[in-house]
């Protein structure tokens, strides 16, 4: 069969490469899931993978087969599978366990280990292929009434821990209401991100460079958000303007948002950083100033990477509820569909060159 595939370590390998169909019994105990693939999303991710910023190949091969945003049908179930039947529509969690503790209690996302597995970007072929099978533990259900939000399960996964992980984490203050939130960012991790943050009540800022009316400050204001162009408002002129945030969730890619955000946050409040940063860029921080300011205003800076199983599960519950407060808005991030595998020069130059495209995918398949 054939997958989507590029050679790591060599920048513009994007290539088709050619695999055996996997096997239901290729996993052992009779917890196999096999999966037909039907539409396969990128991000930038995929982007610096084929730039060769990131990832490697599995062990034993030259090419890492790209894909980690997926959804698909269950063709078929090991003997052991009971929660899972054909038929049913599927996703599939990311990063597979290492050693750790964390591995071995279902949150391989906050492995401790150095090394990770993740399928489609570290050490493990993806998903931009016709089949893939994997361990029932790792597949997610979508309800059939999903199913137009597809490879959007994945993505939603990530927003949905940041913010999951903000409030874990504040409850150190035993008591936390936050109000204002800004999302610094509007591709799809920042909008999904402003969902959540709407979903949980607060009063939502997202920052983006472009002026609007757009399809993101559309998106933005259709969600009860505020959309922010910080052509006519620069970042650091946000607190004068509504007041410092309570969280600030950072989604834009760009270290030097990162740390000049750090600056737009109220006491106790907590930041949150996303971005895979791959590149080397250098930035200037006033380093005295926030320093006193973060310590005598008790605030935290967290990382919040990948999802796992729980996420995901919470994620697809918050875009069930997004359907019902907000209708129709979701799925307008779904802009860019690029049609079956061969197209994969096509879905990598529309990665690099549209900058209007907030989620590119790939139909891989009908169904
Ligand atoms: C993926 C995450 C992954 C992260 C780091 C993101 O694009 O969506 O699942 O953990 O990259 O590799
Ligand atoms: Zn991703």
């Amino acid at each position: 069969m054939k997958a989507v595939a590029v050679t790591p370590g060599k920048p513009n390998s994007v290539h088709l490469a050619e695999l055996p169909k996997p096997r239901v019994d290729d996993i052992p105990g009779g917890r196999g899931v096999l999966v037909r693939v039907l539409k396969i999303g990128v991000d930038a991710t995929d982007r610096e993978i084929n730039e060769a910023k990131y990832g490697a190949a599995p062990p034993g091969y030259d090419f890492l087969v790209l894909g980690h945003e997926s959804f698909g049908v269950v063709e078929a179930v090991g003997k052991n599978v009971r929660n899972l039947k054909p038929g049913d529509y599927v996703t599939a969690t990311v990063r597979r366990p290492g050693g750790s503790i964390y591995d071995q209690i279902g949150t391989s996302d906050m492995t401790s280990e150095e090394v990770y597995y993740e399928r489609g970007i570290n050490l493990l072929h993806g998903f931009l292929t016709e089949y893939y099978v994997d361990d029932a533990e790792f597949i997610v259900r979508m309800p059939d009434g999903l199913k137009h939000l597809h490879v959007l399960a994945e993505p939603m996964s990530c927003a949905t821990k940041a913010v999951q992980q903000a409030f874990e984490v504040q409850r150190r203050l035993r008591v936390w209401r936050p109000q204002v939130a800004y999302v610094m960012g509007a591709g799809q991790i920042g909008l999904l991100t402003t969902l959540v943050l709407r979903l949980r009540g607060l009063e939502v800022y997202t920052l983006a460079r472009g002026e609007g009316p757009s399809l993101k400050s559309e998106i933005v204001e259709a969600m009860g958000a505020h959309y922010i162009s910080t052509k006519q408002t620069p970042l650091q002129a946000m607190p004068a303007k509504v007041g410092k945030a309570d969280l600030i969730i950072d989604a834009t890619g760009s270290s030097a948002i990162a740390f000049g955000c750090m600056q737009l946050l109220g006491h106790n409040g907590v930041l949150v950083w996303t971005s895979v940063t791959g590149g080397l860029q250098h930035t200037e921080v006033p380093s005295d100033k926030v320093n006193l300011d973060w310590v005598l205003g008790n605030k935290l800076l967290l990382g919040s990477v990948n999802a796992n199983r729980e996420h995901f599960e919470m994620g697809i519950k918050d875009m069930a509820l997004g359907e019902v407060m907000f209708p129709g808005v979701i799925q307008r991030i779904l802009t860019t569909p690029i049609q079956g595998l061969d197209s994969y020069q096509k879905m990598m130059q529309t990665l690099v060159e549209d900058n209007e495209a907030l989620k590119v995918y790939v139909e891989v398949a009908e169904g």
